[in-house]
């Protein structure tokens, strides 16, 4: 199991390329399957969750092929299995956005339930809601979903009992080659569900109210094949923009996206962090010699990402003064403070918040990773804390961040990955 030595104290300095969004690239990768022409995608990152995708599209019959760095050509004109096994579904729970497509386009589909994962118990009853809203018949058997209609789905008024960007997602392509209108109220707004949104469009789908709570899906009889390049990632860009606040630098993020990153940055303005757009992108630097302390709650966009809360958790932990974080998204997700505090951090748990007292300093430790974002939020007070910290588990970070150790040492960060042997955890890799 590889591990991350990180010698904090660095202040970092330089220019850090955004890659593609993980969580935009999943969604995209799963409407392939809506039509038997194909997709083609660039600025797809290359993570472990995205070979993962890979490795469920090409079970399914997609053929998959890379005709350049970061573009994925996916044609599922030969899909011929609906089945997604536990075996991958249960590594990675975006698994769950082939439900939609199968089930729109072939009548049936067979999706193993993902189960919980380290930050909650993400059920997805909102999902299969709306999908037998739609005239879908659901079964929940053995631990696998089984979905099926006779002839095409049917449009429906759906309302969402809370947002949901995957139910979200799940819907707007079944949705598409569904006979008829379907409308979405309390739809998911985050950029993804965006991005999943405008390239649906270019295949040939009828969809309105891309960015608002209200989308309206006019079914098509076909979809045909598009190229559509993959948003920035806003998650990856804040963490990197975190990572230099805290450590007192100053780094240039090409290709963030200012326009979808707005609470974030009121955040880190309210912090004492000077955010800049630059022609190529967005620059941060730490003005201060210690971060003020600010108060975040977490919820759905355009609000502050439930996704950059542990990355902002790192950053209070060295502030001036009491911060105090709620997480209203996730049920679980403070996986990170019991490590954070292992490194001195004044964290305590007060109701659903978690209170941050402010210390001068950080102390390197032995931590371990517990989920994707937790894990960045550990490399963030690692780059702080003065001395040598080890972060175990490193395969979570792998899921989500592209070359992380590459752009970090670009900046002047000492990380180090110490290969590890592939033990029996490595391989039981929590959902995300
Ligand atoms: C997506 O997960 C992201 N993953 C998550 O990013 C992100 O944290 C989350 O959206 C919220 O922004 C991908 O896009 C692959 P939800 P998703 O459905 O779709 C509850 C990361 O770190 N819920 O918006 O699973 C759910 O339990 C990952 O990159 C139901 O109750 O999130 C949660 O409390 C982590 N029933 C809340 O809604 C359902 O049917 C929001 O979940 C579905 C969700």
């Amino acid at each position: 199991m590889d591990k991350l030595v990180i010698h904090g104290g660095v202040p970092l300095r330089g220019a850090i390329p955004v890659s593609g969004a993980k969580n935009a690239a999943l969604p995209l990768m799963c409407a392939a399957l809506l039509s038997d022409s194909t997709l083609t995608l660039s600025n797809v990152p290359e993570l472990a969750d995205i070979r993962t995708m890979k490795k469920l599209l090409g079970q399914h019959g997609v053929r998959i092929t890379n005709p350049a760095p970061g573009v994925y050509a996916l044609d599922a004109a030969a899909v011929d299995n609906f089945t997604a096994p536990y075996e991958l579904v249960r590594t990675m729970r975006a698994s769950v956005l082939v439900l939609g497509p199968l089930l729109s386009r072939f009548g049936a589909a067979k999706v193993s339930l993902p189960g919980g994962c380290a930050i909650g118990t993400r059920p997805i009853d909102l999902h299969l809601k709306a999908l037998a809203a739609m005239g879908a018949v659901i079964e929940l058997k053995d631990g696998y979903v089984h979905a099926a209609c006779s002839g095409r789905l049917k449009g429906a008024e759906i309302t969402f009992d809370k947002v949901s960007v995957g139910a979200t997602e799940n819907a707007v392509m079944a949705a598409t080659l569904a006979e008829g209108k379907t409308t979405l109220h309390n739809a998911a707004r985050e950029p993804e569900v965006q991005d999943l949104c405008q390239a649906l469009k270019a295949m040939g789908a009828s969809v309105h109210g891309i960015g608002t709570s209200t989308l309206v899906v006019e079914g098509v009889k076909r979809l045909g094949g598009a190229w559509h390049t993959v948003i920035a990632d806003r998650i990856e860009a804040g963490t990197y923009a975190a990572a230099a606040a805290a450590t007192g630098g100053e780094v240039e993020l090409i290709g963030a996206r200012a326009d979808l990153m707005q609470a974030v940055i009121a955040a880190f303005i309210r912090a004492g962090v000077e955010v800049k757009e630059t022609p190529r992108g967005l620059s941060v630097r730490n003005t201060c010699k210690r971060l003020r302390s600010v108060d975040v709650t977490t919820e759905v966009y355009p609000g502050f990402p439930t996704d950059m809360q542990a990355q902002a958790m790192a950053m209070m932990a060295i502030a001036e003064g009491v911060s105090r974080i709620s997480e209203t998204i996730f049920e679980n997700r403070y996986m990170h403070v019991p490590e954070l505090s292992r490194m001195g951090a004044g964290i305590t748990m007060d109701g659903g918040e978690a209170v941050i007292h402010g210390v001068a300093e950080l102390k390197p430790a032995e931590v371990m990773a517990t989920d994707l974002r937790a894990s960045v939020g550990l490399v963030i007070a690692a780059l702080a804390a003065r001395g040598e910290t080890t972060l175990h588990r490193v395969y979570h970070l792998d899921r989500g961040y592209e070359r992380l150790e590459e752009k970090l040492s670009a900046c002047g960060a000492r990380i180090e990955r110490v290969p590890g042997t592939a033990g029996a955890e490595d391989r039981l890799e929590e959902a995300a």
